[in-house]
């Protein structure tokens, strides 16, 4: 039997999964890390824990490993968008990498598009400038890090970084490098015409490659280290949003995902690579070749739950603190959650905006903020459905991964707030899957994703919208849709109290 490893690089944890030729995940390892809050709006990581954890969860998975170690063929990975690492010309990392969930660079996009344009930006990078993505983190470093930013060659993003540390070589791939704001998505370049305008040399942008495109073999050090053999292929990989999309089989139009990890994610699936959505949605370049989704994020999705359980029920597993949801009605008995703990994307790109528990009253219980925070990411994603449906797609089915896919109860939430059938798959791993099934592609498993995809991807649940369900839960979004209005110049006013 053969197998392929999907590496994915999250922003909480990296995944390593083992899957066989028949689809079944053989083996997987999870190793988790911290993120670095310095100050308010700031997130930032250590690249070598991810290097560092990668090795240990590789190490384990071939320890455990039965077969013939030349039978894993190939490795690829998903990855945390838009972080930057800034390498100098030794390859050597020169600060703490500034995650896509770093909100201090509201300066950085407001000089950028005073300096390209917003008509021009949103030709180029089909994509507004907003505080998460690359290019503002690089003008952050070069204004307030210059000792730094002067020493600066090449800018990579996570897991490119860390597929750099396993191959010894260096490359982008166009999924990523969409969410960069450096990238002429339709056409599939680096921008000159922006690098230009902000004085980068085109060679700060690494060689770009296909994700499913073969990129070298792991080092001699790595195999050693780990114990994979130095024959295993190294495929590009994708960003975790395209590889969930691809690890969820949505690979032709029509097909829509919502995926909840730290963050949340509704895409749809988009052969064209020159419609408008005037920046209300992401548009970024697929993992599947010369193709394209549309994205709406909510930045703090499983991230507001598992704060919630942190601060709340620290000592209570996620299924204890979500066991007796199902009994609440819908609306949590009054109580409404939005979940912007670190600012929001879409629809309301806005880093000040912080989240609020509103009609909190003395007979509410821990379990009716639990079902009220899962229904304020819920209706978060389905501002992101609503911009899509606006724009005329239909959305009548709806495939649910990542942790809230683990709940049967939120799925029915998903169902009934969306008004969409919702489709749980067997697993939940889409964007490690997505990373496998790169790599079985790039191995030559099949002569398509689709091929591959249509093995590794199991259907196994559904769940349909409860009409007198979906009829409150319409009031109910109405009302949270307000509490962003209402709560926006009270946040500006409690901005010089935080941290
Ligand atoms: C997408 C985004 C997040 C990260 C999470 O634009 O910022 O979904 O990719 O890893």
């Amino acid at each position: 039997m053969k197998y392929v490893i999907g590496i994915d690089l999250g922003t909480s944890a990296v995944k390593v999964i083992l899957m066989d030729q028949q689809g079944t995940i053989a083996q997987e390892v999870s190793k988790s890390y911290p993120l670095i809050h310095e100050k308010s709006g700031y997130s930032e990581q250590d690249p070598e824990t991810w290097v560092e954890k990668t090795k240990e969860g590789l190490t384990e998975l071939v320890q455990k490993f039965q077969g013939n170690i030349k039978d894993i063929e190939g490795i690829s990975f998903s990855g945390q968008m838009h972080g930057l690492v800034l390498l100098d010309k030794d390859k050597q990392v020169l600060r703490n990498a500034i995650l896509w969930n770093d909100v201090r660079t509201t300066n950085q996009c407001k000089q950028i598009y005073d300096v390209v344009g917003t008509e021009r930006l949103l030709d180029i990078t089909k994509n507004p400038a907003l505080e998460g993505f690359t290019l503002p983190k690089i003008l952050w470093v070069k204004e307030h890090e210059p000792q730094i930013f002067e020493k600066a060659v090449v800018f990579m993003l996570p897991k490119d970084y860390l597929r750099y540390r396993m191959t010894g070589n260096i490359h982008s791939e166009y999924s990523d490098a969409a969410g960069t704001l450096l990238l002429n998505v339709g056409e599939k370049t680096w921008s000159k015409e922006i690098c230009d305008l902000f004085e980068l040399n085109i060679n700060f942008c690494p060689p770009l490659v296909e994700s499913h495109e073969f990129v070298g073999q792991v080092t001699e050090e790595l195999a050693h280290e780990t114990g994979l053999s130095i024959d295993t292929k190294v495929f590009a990989g994708g960003a975790d949003n395209a590889c969930g999309a691809i690890g969820s089989g949505i690979l032709s139009e029509g097909n829509t995902l919502c995926s909840v990890g730290t963050s949340g994610v509704v895409l749809s699936y988009e052969e064209r690579n020159d419609r408008d959505f005037s920046g209300k949605v992401h548009y970024f370049n697929h993992g599947k070749e010369d193709a394209f989704y549309t994205m709406g994020v909510t930045l703090a999705a499983g991230y507001s739950l598992s704060w919630f359980k942190d601060v709340f029920a620290e000592n209570e597993p996620f299924e204890v603190l979500l066991d007796g949801i199902e009994a609440i009605p819908p609306g949590s008995n009054g109580l409404l959650f939005t979940p912007y703990l670190v600012g929001e994307r879409t629809p309301h790109a806005d880093p000040a905006i912080r989240a609020s528990f509103i009609g909190m009253e003395g007979s509410h219980t821990k379990k009716d903020f639990a079902r009220a925070v899962i229904e304020g990411i819920t209706f978060s994603l389905n501002e992101s459905i609503e911009i899509f449906r606006e724009s005329g797609k239909e959305i009548a089915r709806v495939i649910s991964i990542g942790g809230g896919a683990k709940n049967d109860t939120w799925l029915q939430i998903q169902a009934d707030v969306f008004n969409a059938k919702i489709i749980k798959l067997k697993s939940e791993q889409g964007p490690g899957i997505g990373a496998a099934i790169l790599a079985a592609y790039g191995a030559g498993w099949a002569d398509s994703l689709k091929g591959i995809a249509d093995t590794f991807i199991q259907p196994e649940k559904t769940f349909d919208p409860i009409p007198e369900n979906v009829e409150k839960y319409k009031q109910l979004f109405n009302l949270y849709k307000d509490v962003y209005n209402q709560t926006k110049s009270l946040n500006e006013g409690l901005r010089d109290f935080r941290k």
